[in-house]
C-alpha cells in the first residue's frame, strides 16, 4: 500500500470511530431560516380574514388564488398577474398534475391525450432535479438525458432531437440557479428554446423557476420573461412556469404558482375546477400579511442569504483545500446546491464510503434519469440544512471518502 493510501485508510478509520451522524442529502432550509418566517404561525390573526375587496376568505371560491399574493409574485416572477395562479402548497404537485392532465386529455393544441403519443418522451438536461425525473418515471414517460456541456445546455442536441421526434412532448428546465448545477439560462438560451422548431405541435417547456429569488451574491438578476419571449417567437403556449415559496417561507406550508399563456391558464383552470373549489386562501392571506410586497420578499431572501452564504463558502473552501486537482465543482451564485464531479467511476464508491461512517449523501446518480449517471461522477451537495459545524465535518469527511475511493480505484 502506498503512503497516501495508508494515510487515507487511517483517516477513514478515525472518522468511523467518531460515530458521525451527518446529513448532506436534501436541500431543505435550516431551522434558522424557518425562524425568519415565524410570523406566519400567528398570522393573519384574530378577525383578519378578508381580502382588499372585502371577500371572506374563509369560504369556498377564488380559484385563481388571492390577487394580492399574485401581484407580489407577478412582479418577482415577471408574469402578468392574470396569467399567474396561486394554488396549493407544492409546485411539484402542480407539475405532476399538469402532466397527468396532459396524459389524460392532452394540452391546448394537442390532437389527443399524450398517453396515446407513440414514443412519449421528455428531454432531461443532466445533471438535473431527481424529483422531476421521478415524476416521469412514475408516469411511464421515457426520459432522454441531454448532458450539459461545460455547464450549459447542449442546444444543438436539444434542437436536433425535438425537430426530429414528435414523441418528445416536454423538456424539464430550471432556468435560474438550477438544481444541482446552480447555472442560469442566458437570454440567448431562452430565446433558442422558445424558437426552436418542434415536431410535436404541443411541445411544452416545464419551466421550474424554483430559485428565482434565491441569490447568494449582491448580483440579483431579474427573471428573464420567458412568456414574453415565447409570445414574440410565436410559441406563446410553449412554457408552463412553476414556482413556490417553499424555500422562501415554509416548505410544506407555502404557496405554489403556475404561470402560462392565457390559453394554457384557461386549460389549467378548466381541469382544476373539477378537483377543487378553491385553494387555501387563508394561507395565502397569511403570506400577504407577512411578505407585504415584492420588496418584502427580496428583504426576506437577503436574510436567508446571510444564513446560507457562510455555509456555501465553507463547502467551497473545504473542497478547494482537499480536492483541488482531483475533482471539480460548481461555484453557485444562487440556489441550494453545489454539484461535485469526482473522477469517473468514483462517485458511488465515495457515497457508499460516506454512508458507512454516518455521513448521508444523496445517492450517486440521483441527478440523472433512472438514477443512472453513466460516468458515475456526480455528487450533489446540499449545504443549507446542517449546522455550520456539522456541515464542515460532513464535507471534510466526504472529501476523505472521495480521495479514498479514487485511491482504491487506482490501486485496483
Ligand atoms: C428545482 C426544484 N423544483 C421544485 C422543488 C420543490 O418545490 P415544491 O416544494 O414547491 O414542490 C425543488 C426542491 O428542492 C427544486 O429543487
Amino acid at each position: 500500500m502506498s503512503e497516501i493510501s495508508t494515510a487515507l485508510e487511517s483517516q477513514y478509520a478515525e472518522l468511523r470511530a467518531k460515530n458521525l451522524s451527518l446529513d448532506l442529502t436534501r436541500g431543505k432550509p435550516s431551522p434558522a431560516q424557518l425562524d425568519l418566517s415565524h410570523a406566519l404561525l400567528t398570522l393573519p390573526g384574530e378577525g383578519d380574514y378578508r381580502d382588499a375587496a372585502g371577500t371572506d376568505l374563509r369560504n369556498y371560491g377564488g380559484p385563481d388564488g388571492l390577487i394580492e399574493l399574485r401581484q407580489i409574485f407577478s412582479e418577482l416572477l415577471v408574469i402578468p398577474v392574470d396569467q399567474l395562479l396561486a394554488a396549493g402548497n407544492a409546485s411539484l404537485a402542480i407539475m405532476h398534475d399538469v402532466i397527468v392532465t396532459a396524459l389524460l386529455h392532452g394540452v391546448s393544441g394537442s390532437v389527443g391525450p399524450w398517453r396515446d403519443a407513440p414514443g412519449l418522451s421528455f428531454l432531461c438536461p443532466v445533471p438535473g432535479y431527481d424529483r422531476h425525473f421521478a415524476i416521469c418515471e412514475a408516469l411511464g414517460i421515457r426520459m432522454i438525458p441531454v448532458p450539459c456541456v461545460d455547464g450549459r445546455l447542449d442546444l444543438d442536441t436539444i434542437r436536433r432531437l425535438v425537430a426530429a421526434d414528435a414523441g418528445i412532448r416536454g423538456m424539464w428546465a430550471v432556468p435560474m440557479y438550477a438544481n444541482p448545477t446552480g447555472t442560469s439560462f442566458s437570454v440567448e438560451e431562452i430565446e433558442a428554446l422558445v424558437r426552436m422548431p418542434t415536431a410535436a405541435p404541443d411541445f411544452r417547456l416545464f419551466w421550474d423557476n424554483a430559485y428565482a429569488v434565491h441569490h447568494l451574491t449582491d448580483d440579483e438578476p431579474v427573471v428573464i420573461d420567458v412568456l414574453a419571449a415565447a409570445e414574440a417567437a410565436g410559441t406563446p403556449d410553449r412554457p408552463f412556469v412553476f414556482a413556490s415559496t417553499s424555500k422562501i417561507t415554509y416548505p410544506g406550508a407555502g404557496i405554489a404558482f403556475f404561470g402560462a399563456s392565457p390559453s394554457n391558464i384557461a386549460w389549467r383552470k378548466h381541469h382544476t375546477a373539477v378537483q377543487t373549489i378553491g385553494p387555501d386562501k387563508i394561507n395565502q392571506l397569511r403570506h400577504v400579511r407577512m411578505l407585504g410586497d415584492a420588496e418584502g420578499v427580496r428583504r426576506l431572501m437577503r436574510a436567508h442569504r446571510a444564513i446560507v452564504e457562510p455555509r456555501f463558502a465553507a463547502v467551497l473552501e473545504i473542497l478547494e483545500s482537499r480536492l483541488s486537482g482531483v475533482a471539480t465543482w460548481t461555484t453557485p451564485t444562487g440556489g441550494y446546491f453545489v454539484s461535485l464531479d469526482v473522477p469517473h467511476g468514483a462517485a458511488s464508491a465515495a457515497v457508499a464510503l460516506a454512508g458507512q461512517i454516518g455521513v448521508a449523501v444523496t445517492p450517486a446518480g440521483s441527478s440523472f434519469p433512472y438514477g443512472d449517471d453513466p460516468d458515475d461522477t456526480n455528487i450533489r451537495i446540499a449545504p443549507t440544512f446542517p449546522s455550520q459545524a456539522d456541515l464542515e465535518s460532513a464535507i471534510d469527511a466526504l472529501c476523505t471518502c472521495v480521495l479514498l475511493a479514487v485511491e482504491r480505484m487506482s490501486a485496483e
